[in-house]
C-alpha cells in the first residue's frame, strides 16, 4: 500500500476486537513517531504506552474529560498517551519570534506517523484530544515539564470498512487552498 493508499483509507476506529497486537508492531508504530521531524530536531515528543486493562480503564475514567461518550476506548487493547517535554527554554523562546507553537506541531505530526504506520499493518485508531491533561500525567508519572496532549487508542477494527473513507467527509480542495 502507497502511503496515498494509507491515507486515503484511514478512519478513526472506536470499536474494537479484543485482539492484542503483537509487541513487535506496537514497537514499529512508536518507531514510526521517533522517526518524525520536529523544528530543529528538538523531538519534543513523550510517548506512554499502557497495554494493561486496568490502566487503560484508569485513563478512560481519570484522564478523559467528561461530556463525551468515549467508553468504547476500554475495548482498545493500546492506549499511546502522546506527551510533549517542554522544558526547552528554545521552544520558549521561539514562540515569541514566530507565534507559532513548535511543539504542538511537532507533537501532531508524530502522532499522525504512527496512526498511518497502524493503518498499513491494519490497525485501527483514533485520536482522542479531550483529555485532562493533569490527572493523565500524574497516572503515568510523567514529571511536571512534560504535559500530555493526547491518547490514541489502536486496536484491530472490529468493522472493517464500516466508516466511509474521509475524502467525501473533508472540505473541497477551492475551500481550502489558495493558489498564488
Ligand atoms: C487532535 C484530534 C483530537 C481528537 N479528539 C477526539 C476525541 O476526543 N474523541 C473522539 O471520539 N474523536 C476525536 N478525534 C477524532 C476526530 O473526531 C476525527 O478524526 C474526525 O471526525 C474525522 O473523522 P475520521 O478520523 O474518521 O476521518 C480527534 C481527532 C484529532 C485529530
Amino acid at each position: 500500500m502507497s502511503v496515498l493508499d494509507v491515507i486515503a483509507r484511514r478512519v478513526s476506529c472506536r470499536a474494537y476486537r479484543p485482539d492484542p497486537i503483537p509487541q513487535g508492531d506496537i514497537e514499529r508504530l512508536l518507531d514510526a513517531a521517533r522517526l518524525a521531524p520536529s523544528a530543529c530536531n528538538k523531538q519534543p515528543w513523550r510517548l506512554a504506552v499502557a497495554r494493561e486493562a486496568a490502566t487503560r480503564a484508569r485513563i478512560v475514567r481519570e484522564g478523559f474529560l467528561p461530556g463525551l461518550r468515549m467508553d468504547w476506548a476500554l475495548d482498545a487493547p493500546v492506549h499511546v498517551v502522546l506527551g510533549i517535554e517542554r522544558a526547552l527554554a528554545t521552544h520558549r523562546l521561539a514562540v515569541l519570534f514566530s507565534g507559532v507553537d513548535y511543539p504542538w506541531l511537532d507533537i501532531g505530526i508524530a502522532g499522525e506517523h504512527l496512526v498511518l504506520a497502524a493503518e498499513e499493518l491494519g490497525i485501527g485508531s483514533c485520536w482522542i484530544g479531550w483529555i485532562a491533561p493533569r490527572p493523565l500525567a500524574r497516572l503515568i508519572g510523567w514529571p511536571r515539564a512534560v504535559r500530555p496532549v493526547a491518547v490514541i487508542t489502536l486496536g484491530y477494527p472490529r468493522d472493517p470498512g464500516a466508516a466511509s473513507p474521509p475524502a467525501g467527509r473533508r472540505k473541497a480542495l477551492a475551500e481550502i487552498v489558495r493558489w498564488l
